[in-house]
């Protein structure tokens, strides 16, 4: 690759995530620092109420993020050792570690090139009689097929647990990711559509389903009538604090907003890179009729790399040269250290795999506007005609 002559550049490094936060935010962090109660409190239990509206009343709760929710969601559905749980392969390490922390198997299953997706027809291939439980993500906040994944569900009568952490904002068909289906696991980490600083939650099917959370996230401890507590089950220690709620409540007000101007930059990216990029390797740009359903959390593109001479690595420092941050969402979780312990070998999720290795995140954020996105494909052209690309 053809080293570029460094220029100095007025521009700021470009974030390619990063949480917008205004006066709403600091105030209500002011309001609960200075109230005296800054653990779990009346913020925390207005945001699940809050969440819950959006989530057309099923019962929400805070954790301290979305990977205790995914812990704390296989407590709550009794899996453990001896149970499988199908993951979608192209997602984030934090679903294949909490299956193996629980002592449960994870069985990994490749997505769809195009929308990152699981792809079902692979899952049914790996199903077994101990599959207890599915986890699909919704690939970058474009909802999977939500008819066929319940179907699915139905027919071999598994649960379900929606990683949906890239997809608060999203919507299938009007409905909003959350409101229906079965379990739901949302992220409130900085770069998400809306954060709690780091947070997460899980939206239930029943209140005592919700309840059995509150005892989950809070050590197993369950009060006796006499005033003293029980432990029925070694719980870990997931509250949410209220200076977290705080931020979120804010945020949430904020969030349709933010989604709206996220699509908007998708769009923009949309028509400048298909003069540079075959259409395979942009993002998907959301199901036909139904488009305003995603929710765009992340804009990951695939590199052609094998008609160039530059590796995937470079072309990040490049971009990063020219102040633009660059990330891999995702790698493999099947070819960590850990999961080629159990087995998972190169091969055996061929669409996952060439997704992980060629994949390239851009920025997209509430805080970018049109000339940012101009600016990144501009470097992005300049980048990869430099590494060989015609
Ligand atoms: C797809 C996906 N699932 C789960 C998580 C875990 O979320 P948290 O950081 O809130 O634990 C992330 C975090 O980035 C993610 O990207």
């Amino acid at each position: 690759m053809k080293q570029s002559a460094p220029t100095p550049n007025p521009r700021p490094m470009m974030a390619f995530a990063a949480p917008r936060l205004g006066e709403e935010e600091f105030t209500a962090v002011d309001a609960v620092l200075r109230s005296g109660w800054i653990a779990s409190g009346a913020n925390v239990t207005a945001l699940e109420g809050e969440l819950s509206a959006r989530f057309d009343g099923r019962p929400t709760r805070m954790l301290t993020s979305e990977t205790a929710a995914l812990e704390v969601a296989l407590q709550l559905l009794g899996i453990g050792a001896g149970d499988e749980v199908l993951i979608g392969g192209q997602t984030f390490f934090s679903s294949g570690n909490m299956v193996a922390k629980v002592g449960a198997r994870a069985v990994f299953v490749d997505v769809d090139l195009h929308s990152r997706n699981i792809d079902l027809a692979d899952a049914e291939r790996r199903l077994t009689p101990r599959t207890k439980a599915i986890i699909p993500t919704h690939y970058a906040g474009l909802p999977c097929d939500m008819d066929a994944l319940y179907a699915f569900a139905e027919r071999h009568r598994v649960r379900v647990i929606e990683d949906a952490a890239l997809a608060i904002g999203s919507s299938w068909r009007g409905r909003a990711i959350g409101s229906f289906g079965d379990i739901a696991l949302f992220s409130f980490h900085p770069n998400k559509n809306m954060t709690t600083i780091e947070g997460g939650a899980i939206v239930c099917n029943d209140e005592a389903d919700a309840r059995r959370v509150e005892v989950l996230r809070f050590h197993g401890i369950s009060r006796l009538p006499d005033q003293t507590r029980d432990v029925d089950f070694p719980g870990g220690k997931f509250n949410m604090p209220d200076v977290n709620a705080a931020v979120g409540r804010a945020q949430l007000r904020k969030l349709d907003g933010f989604c709206r101007h996220r699509r908007a930059l998708a769009q923009r990216y949309r028509e400048k890179l298909l003069a540079l990029l075959p259409a395979g390797h942009l993002p998907h740009p959301g199901h036909e009729g139904d488009e305003s359903g995603h929710s765009w959390n992340l804009h990951a593109i695939r590199l052609p790399l094998e008609h160039m001479t530059s590796t995937r690595s470079q072309i990040m420092d490049a971009m990063r040269a020219r102040h633009v941050a660059t990330s891999v969402s995702y790698e493999s979780p099947h070819l960590t250290t850990w999961f080629r312990r159990d087995g998972w070998r190169a091969g055996d999720l061929p669409n996952t795999e060439l997704i992980a290795n060629t994949t390239l995140t851009l920025p997209l954020h509430a805080g970018l506007d049109d000339d940012d996105v101009d600016y990144v494909c501009g470097a992005l052209a300049e980048v990869l005609h430099e590494g060989g690309w015609r």
